[in-house]
């Protein structure tokens, strides 16, 4: 009797790739990093085994800076609308390559949040030395225990994802999502900037996320077809606005490092201002339609390429989907949950359609070409 196996294909736990498998493990990291955070009866978030700063420290916040690189950053987009629409602070996004060379403007009441799912990426490492030499309080987003970054910032979040294997980082950035929800929550909490209803509908709304998440991947051969007739072209767009942007931008950057097809982000009221230029017949344009108080404005913007030829699919939320079908060539629809929230839900599309188009192409999809995992030279 043989048995062929290898601790590669066991570590699979059945998926024909590690990022398929980390796909799938989004619902579990949700509950892991909301676990024990949240208060049994739902009514307050509690981080103060995280934070170390008293409510006063915590009030005296004036400015926050999000440094990061890569997929990182991009869930650093979305934890800027979370922290100021939560909690009122004015928010700051930075690449961390960047960061260090501009001279920010960085003062003893700064909270600058680095992001990084290793732990271990030079830029962000140097970016988190350097707002400390000058002052700042650092906070750590980060997957890995013990990381360099964990290590040197003063305070840690750590994301319980688990170990991510695959190039393309899916559970991790997702997980960084669920831990900006928290922070904007309890920042919120400890200067007064919302009330406990709200608190309390954020959080429902939080612990519905994993189980929304496992409807979609019910659905996850769906999008096979979509990203095999993506596969075959060579630039496409991905369109959004307010939160659905910052998706959008993970979105491409998900596509372009796995499948190599060159795509771009933009701010769906943007195109007009250049991009539209680039629209051409049978173009794909990935458009979400998520915010449902930007909706009529991004429709419009749909209608905008539409007219030049594009072949639009659309990201929708259930129960707007027939609305939206009406304005795009292709629906997908996912769950409804609070505007803040989607982002947790949107990108998980995006990562099918890029896991699929790379798939289709023949690549490989867990170790992209030129790519590494975690990046430790400047
Ligand atoms: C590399 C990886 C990206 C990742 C980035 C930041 O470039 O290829 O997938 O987003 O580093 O990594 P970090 O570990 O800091 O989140």
């Amino acid at each position: 009797f043989h048995v062929d196996w290898d601790l590669v294909t066991a570590e699979k736990a059945g998926f024909d790739h590690f990022m398929l498998k980390e796909i799938h493990e989004q619902p579990k990291a949700y509950r892991d990093t909301m676990m024990g955070r949240i208060a049994e009866d739902g009514k307050s978030v509690t981080l103060s085994k995280e934070i170390g700063m008293t409510t006063e420290q915590i009030r005296g916040i004036s400015r926050v800076h999000i440094v990061a690189c890569g997929t990182a950053f991009h869930a650093g987009l979305v934890g800027k609308t979370v922290i100021e629409s939560l909690a009122r602070i004015p928010v700051e996004t930075d690449v961390a390559s960047e960061y260090r060379y501009r001279s920010p403007i960085i003062t003893p009441d700064t909270l600058v949040i680095v992001v990084s799912q290793s732990g271990e990426t030079a830029d962000t490492l140097a970016a988190l030395r350097e707002a400390k030499r000058n002052g700042a309080r650092v906070l750590a987003i980060t997957n890995v225990v013990g990381s360099s970054v964990a290590r040197d910032a003063d305070d840690v979040i750590t994301t319980w994802a688990g170990p991510e294997i695959a190039v393309a980082s899916t559970k991790a950035y997702s997980s960084q999502l669920i831990a900006f929800y928290l922070l904007g929550l309890y920042l919120a909490q400890e200067r007064g900037t919302i009330d406990q209803a709200q608190v309390v509908d954020i959080v429902e709304a939080m612990h519905r996320l994993p189980e929304q998440v496992e409807s979609i991947l019910e659905q996850a051969e769906l999008f096979k077809g979509v990203a095999e007739a993506v596969s075959k072209h060579d630039n496409l767009f991905f369109i959004g606005r307010g939160l659905d942007f910052a998706v959008a931008q993970e979105g491409s950057l998900k596509l372009k490092e796995i499948s190599y097809i060159h795509s771009e982000a933009y701010a769906a009221g943007e195109l007009k201002h250049g991009t539209l230029a680039l629209i051409e017949d049978g173009i794909p344009v990935i458009a979400l339609v998520t915010q449902e108080d930007l909706y009529e404005k991004t429709l419009s913007n749909i209608k905008e390429v539409k007219a030049r030829g594009a072949h639009v699919i659309g990201i929708a939320n259930s129960g707007y989907e027939d609305e939206v079908a009406k304005s795009v060539d292709e629906t997908f629809s996912i769950p409804r949950t609070l505007p803040l929230l989607t982002p947790a839900l949107s990108v998980v599309p995006l990562q099918l359609l890029s896991y699929h188009a790379s798939l289709a192409r023949g690549n490989d999809v867990d170790k992209p070409r030129n790519l590494a995992k975690s990046v430790t030279v400047e």
